[in-house]
């Protein structure tokens, strides 16, 4: 463990609940001593039918039963987009999801796309892109969802690493696919595009039309059976070293998801679920998809960029009951003020969670003064599938901790030697090795995924936390040099290596930096090569480039120039001296650090 940053403030402020709280997880202390997985097998048919897809758990047995005129799906994008001039408001039933991924399915088909295989998912958050991964899910083969920000690079290392061999796109994102650095990708399948006036394809690759072949497919086609074992998805993320890992899950993580999805989101049949997050990020998936779906609930997606009016006409147009969302969302509201929730009807929300970084007590205290309801942590990752340390709905919890294990788990504080350490000490985050969602690989790469167990018994988080005398965990920062920006986790390696492509810089090294807003931001230090004299149009010039390359959310939102980036003598960069430099503190021990 090599750095804690406190992000928490400890409070003793708690939240109570009701006595007789009407919860799906009614009594958390005795479930969680009785709680066994196995139980949760016999909620879906392939207990019974040995059959294995979770678009039928998800689709397929809601479209044949009491739900099948039930909507999965609302879509709204009130914002004008290219052939919607009034932008987009639309309902799906489970019926018509099975008729749309099944006509999917068919256009994959026809594309060679056979079981197993990835299929990259690159398209801005409209109903196209759910019902691509449910038809990618349908043939039996495997999701790989790119965020929409993505530009080349980023789309460079995810698409090479993966092998995909097809993708899923629009026109407007065609220019950031570098085929030519792609041999394996032969198909494409263009959403919204016209055919005809496509830009200069390799003749290696094939492009269709969504709408075209849609209209032409059937939509009859079985899901291909699977097992449990078998593949269902591939989120890329980053660590503190080296290129973005594929975190590959498998489909028995449908069992987390679902359970999870009914006792921390707290999902009943007549709610109207709202997750904020974009199936690029694991939350949008787990959290967007398979879990509210497996459970047969209505979703809410929002499409196009954040307003904070917007998000307050969603939960009125809809009537939304359970919200899930991120802490700098919760903090995007509460800049703009608290007359426009007083606009809205907000009143139908039962219950609301949050992900992704440190929930501060103050926007929890906002948002339950706008909301009347307190937003309950639930603290996971990519590689975790599924919440682990939660706050319930029925349990009283303290302001600012990350909560309890989930049942039929056990997240622990344990020193570097893999002990349990006493309470209130300072520790590694660790999980329990074998809960059903927890990543199967790391895509390619043994190395990396043995090194998330490399305490015997134990998930390695990379977090830091502590648990208190009443068995709370609270989440203290992460012990490596992992920055989350914005609720988006990006590696500082990542970022230097896009930097130092421009001319102008020399050396960079890349650190997170506290924000009050998005909890931390990207913060680099940079030397020049001689020729070139620092000036703040460079900094906008080399942020640009990062962001033209990578993503807007990875680019540097602060540039210092420095003689040199301070480094160890075999060359690794000592972001610790970084980030004392940025605080204005004594460097410490610099006696490894190159002359
Ligand atoms: C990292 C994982 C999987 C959900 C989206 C994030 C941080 C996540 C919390 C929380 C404090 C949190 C951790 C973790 N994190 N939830 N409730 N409180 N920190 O997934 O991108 O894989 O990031 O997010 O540092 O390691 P991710």
């Amino acid at each position: 463990m090599k750095r804690a940053v406190s992000f928490v403030q400890k409070s003793s402020e708690w939240v109570r609940k009701p006595k007789h709280i009407d919860a799906n997880l009614k009594d958390y202390f005795k479930t969680y001593k009785t709680f066994r997985w196995k139980s949760v097998e016999k909620e879906f048919d392939w207990s019974r039918t040995k059959k294995v897809n979770i678009v039928h758990e998800m689709i397929d047995r809601h479209a044949a039963s009491t739900r099948k005129n039930k909507v999965a799906l609302f879509y709204w994008d009130p914002s004008p987009s290219a052939g919607y001039p009034q932008g987009r408001d639309e309902k799906y039933t489970f019926l018509d999801l099975k008729n749309e991924s099944s006509r999917f399915g068919n256009v994959l088909k026809k594309m060679g796309v056979r079981k197993g295989d990835r299929v990259a998912v690159f398209l801005p958050r409209t109903p196209e892109l759910y019902i691509s991964i449910l038809g990618i899910h349908r043939v039996g083969a495997i999701p790989v969802p790119l965020f929409e920000a993505f530009m080349e690079t980023a789309i460079e290392d995810r698409l090479s690493n993966s092998e995909a061999k097809a993708i899923i796109t629009a026109s407007q994102l065609l220019e950031r696919i570098p085929f030519s650095k792609l041999p394996c990708l032969k198909e494409v399948c263009l959403v919204g595009g016209d055919g005809e006036v496509m830009p200069s394809l390799p003749t290696s690759v094939r492009l269709i039309s969504y709408t075209e072949e849609m209209q032409k497919a059937s939509r009859e086609l079985e899901p291909v059976w699977l097992n449990l074992n078998d593949g269902l998805v591939i989120h890329y993320t980053s660590g503190s070293t080296g290129r973005s890992k594929g975190v590959l899950h498998r489909q028995y993580a449908m069992l987390g998801h679902y359970q999870t999805a009914k006792w921390a989101l707290d999902l009943r049949d007549d709610d109207v679920y709202w997750c904020t997050a974009d199936p690029g990020w694991v939350t949008g998936t787990s959290y967007g998809i398979y879990g509210p779906w497996t459970l047969g609930i209505s979703s809410v997606v929002l499409g196009g960029r954040f307003s904070a009016q917007q998000w307050y006409q969603t939960i009125e147009k809809y009537r939304v009951t359970v919200w899930y969302s991120a802490p700098t969302a919760f903090r995007m509201l509460m800049s703009k003020g608290e007359a426009l929730p007083k606009s809205c009807d907000l009143k139908s929300l039962r219950h609301i969670c949050s992900v992704g970084e440190p929930l501060n007590p103050e926007a929890l205290r906002w948002v339950w003064k706008v909301t009347g309801i307190p937003p309950h942590e639930t603290w996971w990752m990519t590689e975790t599938g599924m919440q682990i340390v939660c706050n319930y709905r029925s349990l009283d919890f303290k302001v600012g901790a990350t909560g309890r294990p989930f049942p039929g788990t056990y997240a622990t504080v344990v020193n570097d030697k893999g002990e349990e350490v006493p309470p209130n000490t300072l520790g590694n985050l660790v999980v329990k090795a074998g809960w059903p969602s927890m990543m199967k690989e790391i895509w390619g790469n043994k190395g990396k995924y043995n090194e998330y167990f490399r305490l015997k018994g134990w998930y390695l988080s990379g977090d830091t936390c502590y648990k208190d005398k009443e068995g709370f965990i609270w989440f203290a920062g992460r012990a490596d040099d992992v920055i989350k920006t914005a609720g988006e986790r990006v590696g500082p390696f990542e970022v230097e290596s896009a930097l130092v492509q421009h001319p102008a810089v020399a050396e960079a090294g890349v650190i997170g930096k506290p924000d009050e807003l998005r909890g931390q931001l990207i913060k680099a230090f940079i030397s020049l090569r001689s020729g070139f004299s620092p000036s703040e149009d460079l900094k906008k010039e080399i942020a640009e480039f990062v962001k033209k390359n990578m993503a807007a959310h990875a680019a540097p939102r602060e540039i210092e120039f420095c003689e040199r980036v301070p480094k160890t003598r075999s060359g690794k960069i000592m972001r610790r001296v970084l980030r004392a430099w940025d605080q204005g503190l004594p460097v410490g021990d610099i006696s490894t650090m190159e002359e």
